[in-house]
């Protein structure tokens, strides 16, 4: 950036002094912007860009000193020269502690002036490039991921850059890589942001609901239509449809969506109009897309029309050390809910969370590491509280649901009907329970925290009952 291109904030209420200043760095090829009083500094301030603030400090309005604790306060990118009554030396020295950058004695000479602030736009210039490639290299978070490794660095540059489009984003990754949080970075980084983000999980609607579920139905179009229903297309209208686990989609609906992305409209079940949507498809999947398409079970066509930006999320174990920080962020998110005092985890604990090779991902650790809050106490996470077959021999295990989820059948279980009760048949009120919570973990693909939500449950809850069935024998 060309010297010049940060302006000089000058804040000087001696219009004699103000013009002289000003010209000395006119010459010097810097914008000047000249206010005098402090209220008029703080306007110029608002639009938040770098500049080079000359501080008279006093001002008719306020303290000088004000106006520098207020530019700490917001942290604007700022740097402060503070200009003193000579003979003042102790004020300048407060100022720098509280963060002006450098300081003139009046009267100085208009080297000393230019020298100074020369030297305070290359700092700001280059605190803008260590800023900018902090962004760009080393964010360790980004909207809902956490994790600052190389793998995924090239993950939150493809987000950055597919957001603004509108072109469809298929997700691939293993189970519990993040997939739904990726769809929901890509829809706040995008414009569609502050209109809806609708996810549809097609392996887990029944088939027969699915169209309706996407399409919407007409009131008497089939038995249960009691009234008009929207679909998720309409009330993502303007933003995002997530369709998760797009692999589940029964083949004629294949066919239906592939309409609505070729034609953007649709006809809800039972209807007779086309409508019309704007929305952004963002689809995501743990199987093999391709292998779908090769074995015959996902339309090829429909393949290459989701299949325009991919994203693949990489294992956990390829993280390098986001293990670590994404352990310790839910070590003390559960600590807290668990009223539990747990600030970090042992040495020897760090070194098995980073080379267990996770084949449940991030779930799997979040599991680990709710298991751990749930059952200890302390203020280190010691070898011994990992569950197995992280910690040591004998300790509890991880519930396997939680560890390696098994791959989703081709399609959602027909619901059970529950068969009329004979005294024969009723069961043990703890078995009813259990068989509701394991159920709801299936139904949830091993997720243990969504299906406590939907049983209105905490995970704590149903992490205790497990261990409790466990030490019972009954699991
Ligand atoms: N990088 C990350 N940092 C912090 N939390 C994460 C990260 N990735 C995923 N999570 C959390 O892990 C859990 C699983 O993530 P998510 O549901 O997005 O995975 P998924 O790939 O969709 O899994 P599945 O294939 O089983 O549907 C969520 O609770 C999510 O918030
Ligand atoms: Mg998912």
């Amino acid at each position: 950036m060309p010297v010049g291109s940060i302006p000089v904030l000058l804040i000087e209420d001696t219009p004699s002094l103000a013009r002289v200043y000003a010209e000395f760095l006119k010459k010097d090829s810097h914008t000047v912007i000249a206010v005098e009083t402090g209220a008029e500094a703080m306007e110029q301030l608002k639009d938040g860009a770098p500049k080079v603030v000359l501080l008279d400090l006093q001002l008719p309005d306020m303290n000088g000193m004000e106006v520098l604790r207020r530019i700490a306060a917001q942290a604007l990118p700022c740097a402060v020269i503070v200009i003193t009554a000579h003979g003042s030396v102790n004020a300048a020295v407060e100022a720098m502690r509280y963060g002006a950058y450098d300081f003139l004695v009046k009267p100085f000479s208009a080297d000393r002036l230019v020298i100074t602030v020369r030297n305070a736009v290359e700092r700001l210039r280059l605190a803008q490039i260590v800023d900018t490639f902090g962004k760009e290299l080393g964010r360790g978070r980004y909207h809902g991921f956490i994790g600052s490794s190389l793998t995924m660095q090239a993950v939150y540059r493809i987000v950055d850059s597919a957001a603004s489009s509108r072109a469809t984003v298929f997700i691939t990754g293993e189970s519990g890589t993040g997939k739904e949080v990726c769809a929901e970075a890509i829809h706040r980084q995008s414009q569609r942001a502050a209109k809806p983000f609708v996810a549809i999980n097609c392996g887990a609607i029944p088939k027969d609901l699915m169209e309706s579920e996407i399409f919407g139905h007409m009131k008497g179009s089939f038995t249960g239509a009691v009234a008009d229903r929207e679909g998720a297309a309409a009330r993502a209208d303007g933003g995002t449809l997530f369709l998760d686990e797009i692999c589940e989609l029964a083949p004629d609906l294949q066919t239906k969506l592939l309409r609505f992305i070729q034609t953007g409209t649709y006809t809800p079940v039972g209807g007779s109009k086309l409508e019309k949507v704007d929305l952004r498809i963002v689809c995501a999947t743990n199987r093999d897309p391709l292998r779908e398409v090769e074995e015959g079970r996902f339309r090829e066509d429909l393949y290459y029309r989701l299949h325009v930006i991919p994203i693949h999320l990489p294992p956990l174990r390829e993280r390098e050390d986001d293990v670590l920080d994404i352990a310790r962020h839910y070590l003390a998110e559960f600590a807290a809910e668990e009223h539990k005092g747990f600030t970090q985890f042992s040495p020897e604990a760090e070194q098995t969370l980073r080379h267990y090779h996770w084949p449940g991902n991030v779930r799997q650790l979040q599991n680990v590491v709710r298991i751990v809050a749930v059952l200890h106490d302390g203020d280190t996470v010691r070898l011994d509280m990992l569950p197995a077959p992280l910690g040591l021999p004998g300790a509890v295990p991880v519930p396997p649901t939680a560890l390696a989820l098994p791959p989703p059948g081709p399609a959602a279980p027909a619901p059970r009907l529950p068969a009329p009760l004979t005294p024969e048949t009723i069961k043990p009120l703890w078995e009813v329970e259990k068989d509701a919570i394991e159920d709801a973990i299936t139904a949830c693909d091993g997720n243990i925290p969504r299906a406590a939500a939907l049983l209105q449950i905490s995970a704590s809850t149903i992490y205790r009952k497990r261990l409790a069935w466990q030490a019972e024998g009954k699991l």
